[in-house]
């Protein structure tokens, strides 16, 4: 039987963007567009470019850099939000705007203050409006989960007649049961004149768990496009995740009577690579990106997946990209081998010098780690980020630090802020709680730490150590990352860098505040 086709529209760069601190920078966003285009995602949301100039710019260079995707951005359903997308999308191989506003008698008359009719007539010039720009134009009813079912049909009637091709229905709080949302996406279809007119798509959201089982349900009763994010980021307990939505479509072919285009081999190095720059680690149980995934414990499946793979495994670690685990460079490769394995990763640096500074980390890293792979080299590069590791107003220059049985953990350093030397030195509970006390000593940020984790890159104790720290300030949240195979350098890396985050004091608006 022909398979239909399933769109996936990945907004890991808009909806992810808005989980707290993951926010990204140009270069970011480039790297992770361009491993997206390579996984073969079909729509990708790559920001809302009225939120702020840097994500408009990020949202442009996106849409120039991207041939095989087509490159979306958000606006709110207004001229200024619509024009200033518009704008950021219309120099892009296939552009697409996407143009929101809320439908649910809560929000109308809470948040929007409007009246139904008010809203409606908001969202047909919206789209009148982004017919400048693009005819492909996809509406969504914010909060449609909880919106009158009749309102939702004179609406979506309504956008779908001023040219709106995609209805995307959003689950905005992650409210609904699975029956229900397939239900519903079922009544829409069927209660619209002109459904047939349009892609239905949803946007699931994962308050209760459900965002998977939720989208899924709405592809049996006829949705075809699903908005997902890599890792299930998002704006509070995420969205759905876009690794668990292909390989059950995929896995599932009994039951689905549509797939997707999507390279699964590049799901895990998608995921690392988000992981690494927004500094949200993956929990180790987590389906089909997780370290455990497939990793059998028990003797009894051990024995079992020796004898016939499929007695416990419904897919294979390869099969979602888990064996790119790759010795890849050593002390001896050369700055030709290093710059064509970061091409072969996607990586591109902006300038020569960023090469020639990323071979001088490299080179440091291979005098301490005998075996470089691929995650080693996403790690260098995420370490200090593309953007210029000089151009930061906080920088490492040296560390110390001492830890004896019966003594306390003391932690010396020489920061440049802005380019002038300063030393600190403090003691504290252990060398890396010693190393943050001398940063702060002299940064006196005033910050919370919200978060310390430390992950190994890769396995085996010479491994890299990959530290996030998140740091909240008068109610901003920011994360940083940093690497190293000493994890209090990596600590201290990481505390620089969310100062440095701190300091650069990018504010975004939130689409939905
Ligand atoms: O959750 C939501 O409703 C959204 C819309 C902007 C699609 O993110
Ligand atoms: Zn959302």
């Amino acid at each position: 039987m022909a398979q239909e086709k399933l769109i996936i529209f990945d907004t890991t760069m808009r909806d992810g963007e808005q989980s707290p601190g993951a926010s990204m920078s140009k270069e970011e966003k480039l790297r992770i567009a361009r491993q997206l285009e390579r996984m073969r995602v079909d729509v990708i949301e790559a920001g809302f470019p009225a939120s702020s100039d840097g994500d408009f710019d990020s949202v442009q260079a996106v849409a120039r850099a991207i041939k095989d995707s087509t490159i979306c951005g958000l606006a709110r359903a207004n001229e200024k939000d619509v024009r200033r997308c518009g704008e950021a999308i219309r120099v892009a191989r296939s552009p697409r705007l996407h143009t929101f506003i809320a439908t649910s008698n809560i929000h109308m008359e809470k948040k929007l203050r409007m009246e139904p009719s008010q809203v409606i007539d908001q969202a047909v010039r919206s789209v009148t409006w982004a017919r400048d720009y693009t005819d492909n134009i996809e509406f969504s009813p914010e909060d449609a989960g909880r919106s009158d079912i009749d309102f939702l049909c004179r609406i979506i009637e309504q956008v779908i007649k001023a040219g709106a091709t995609t209805i995307n229905v959003p689950d905005t709080v992650g409210y609904t049961l699975p029956e229900q949302f397939g239900g519903l996406i079922k009544t829409l279809r069927e209660r619209i004149p002109n459904s047939d007119k349009a892609v239905w798509s949803v946007h699931c959201h994962n308050d209760l768990g459900l965002a998977v089982a939720n989208s899924l349900a709405a592809v049996m009763n006829g949705a075809r496009q699903v908005e997902c994010t890599i890792n299930g980021l998002g704006e509070r307990a995420g969205n759905a995740s876009l690794e668990e939505i292909v390989m059950a479509v995929r896995t599932r072919q009994d039951i689905f009577t549509c797939d997707t285009n999507i390279d699964a081999t590049q799901i895990v190095p998608a995921s690392k690579l988000v992981s690494g720059i927004t500094g949200y680690p993956v929990q180790p149980n987590k389906a089909v990106v997780g370290a455990n995934a497939f990793a059998h414990e028990s003797g009894i499946h051990q024995d079992g997946v020796l004898k016939h793979r499929e007695t416990y495994e419904i897919m294979s670690a390869e099969s979602v990209g888990w064996a790119t685990n790759r010795l890849t460079l050593g002390k001896l490769s050369g700055r030709s081998a290093f710059k064509s394995r970061l091409q072969e990763l996607g990586i591109e640096l902006p300038s020569e010098e960023a090469l020639n500074a990323a071979f001088k980390r490299f080179k440091d890293l291979a005098d301490k780690k005998r075996e470089i792979l691929d995650e080693d080299l996403q790690a260098l590069i995420s370490e200090e980020g593309i953007d210029h590791v000089e151009n930061q107003h906080w920088r490492l220059v040296s560390l110390t630090a001492h830890s004896e049985t019966g003594e306390q953990p003391y932690a010396k350093m020489v920061v440049s802020e802005a380019g002038k030397e300063r030393a600190c030195d403090a003691q504290g509970s252990g060398p890396v709680d010693a190393a943050f006390k001398a940063l702060e000593s002299v940064a006196n940020s005033g910050a919370s730490l919200l978060l310390y984790s430390v992950n190994n890159i890769t396995s085996g104790t010479d491994s890299q150590g990959e530290v996030t720290v998140r740091l909240s300030k008068e109610g901003r949240i920011v994360n940083g990352q940093g690497a190293d195979t000493d994890i209090v350098v990596a600590s201290a890396k990481a505390y620089i860098n969310a100062l440095n985050k701190l300091h650069s004091k990018a504010e975004r608006v939130n689409p939905q505040v």
